[in-house]
Formats: C-alpha cells, sequence, structure tokens
C-alpha cells in the first residue's frame, strides 16, 4: 500500500471483479446499439479502459475533459476539451470516476441532451451518495463508498495517485496540507 493512504477500501482484484461484472452487464443493455462511450478525462481513464474491455459489443470511444465550479445559484461547467463525434440521434454512456455532489454528471448529461443525444446513461465507478446534492443517479456504479476522500484507479489529490492499482483513503496530514 502507498504510503500516503490511511486504509485500502477496494483491492485491484475487488475492481478488476467487479468492472468485468460491470461491463457485461453494461454490453448487454446495449446489445445491437453501438452507444458513444463518452469518457471524462482524466480520472475515468482506468475504469474506462477495463469497461470497455469487458463489454462485448461494438462501441464508439470518445473523451471529454470538464470541471464545474459550484456557483452560489446553479453550477457551471467548463469544457476544457470537447468530444469528436456528433451525438444527435445516439445512445451516450457517460463513464466517470467517481459521483459526489453529482453536480458535474448533472451538466455533462444536459449538454448532451441538448446536443440531440437520443440517450444519455451513466456509469461510475464510486458512489459517494453522502455527498450528492444535485438529484441524480448513476445508471451503473462498480461500488458504493463511505464519506472519505478517495485517490487510486484514476481518483487524484493534486494529480498524484492515479496509477495506483486499488483504491484508498488518503492520510489527513496528506489531505490537509497546500499542493507542491
Ligand atoms: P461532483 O460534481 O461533486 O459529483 O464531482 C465529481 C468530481 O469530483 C470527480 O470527477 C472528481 O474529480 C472529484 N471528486 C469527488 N470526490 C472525490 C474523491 O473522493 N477523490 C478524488 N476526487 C473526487
Ligand atoms: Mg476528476
Amino acid at each position: 500500500m502507498h504510503e500516503d493512504l490511511e486504509k485500502i477500501l477496494f483491492t485491484a482484484s475487488m475492481i478488476d471483479e467487479r468492472i468485468k461484472v460491470l461491463g457485461k452487464e453494461i454490453g448487454a443493455f446495449y446489445k445491437g446499439k453501438e452507444p458513444v462511450l463518452l469518457g471524462l478525462l482524466k480520472g475515468a481513464i482506468p475504469f474506462y479502459a477495463a469497461l470497455a474491455k469487458a463489454m462485448d459489443i461494438d462501441l464508439i470511444m470518445d473523451f471529454m475533459a470538464v470541471s464545474s465550479y459550484t456557483g452560489t445559484t446553479s453550477g457551471k461547467l467548463d469544457i476544457r476539451m470537447d468530444m469528436k463525434e456528433d451525438v444527435r440521434g445516439k445512445d451516450v454512456l457517460i463513464v466517470e470516476d467517481i459521483i459526489d455532489t453529482g453536480q458535474t454528471l448533472q451538466m455533462v448529461k444536459d449538454l448532451l441532451l441538448s446536443r440531440g443525444a437520443r440517450s444519455v446513461r451513466i456509469a461510475v465507478l464510486l458512489d459517494k451518495e453522502a455527498g450528492r446534492r444535485v438529484a441524480i443517479k448513476p445508471d451503473w456504479a462498480g461500488f458504493i463508498m463511505p464519506d472519505a476522500f478517495a485517490v487510486g484507479f484514476g481518483l487524484d489529490y493534486n494529480e498524484k495517485y492515479r496509477n495506483l492499482p486499488y483504491i484508498g483513503v488518503l492520510k489527513g496530514a496528506i489531505y490537509g496540507k497546500k499542493a507542491e
């Protein structure tokens, strides 16, 4: 285990097995549809790669990089890198590392629907249910997690720890520290 972690929440084998099951389930759901798998960079990368390989159907890969800001009333979505595909009439599956407040996913979903997507669904690896501030539920979630700050398997703290093959909780002493 990385020395900056307090404990492991999900081991590499737990994650790999769970994603295989999810991939089968999602692949069966989209059978005959050729969905656009839209990964949100960068956090979704490890989950995205494993999930796509576990989906036994034809699909289109695409990516978007966004950040959301919480305003006083509603949030604002900043698109740092837009996707390439025209989603009009297509079935889109947003793939994301974690859903916390739900704000980011709600805004991306609304954007895709406004662009004319036929359907927009959401697959997340982690669901931090206690953090929800927007009434949105992922269509597929790998694991429900406690209200803690997780890193690993795509999840970062100041861009670090994304490459860990497992997911753990960061030590308070690290989490409280400013970026180097
Ligand atoms: P939401 O809009 O609050 O649902 O934000 C989700 C985003 O917040 C994710 O894409 C992550 O970048 C970040 N995030 C939320 N919780 C965690 C966590 O526990 N570890 C790392 N990043 C997190
Ligand atoms: Mg992120």
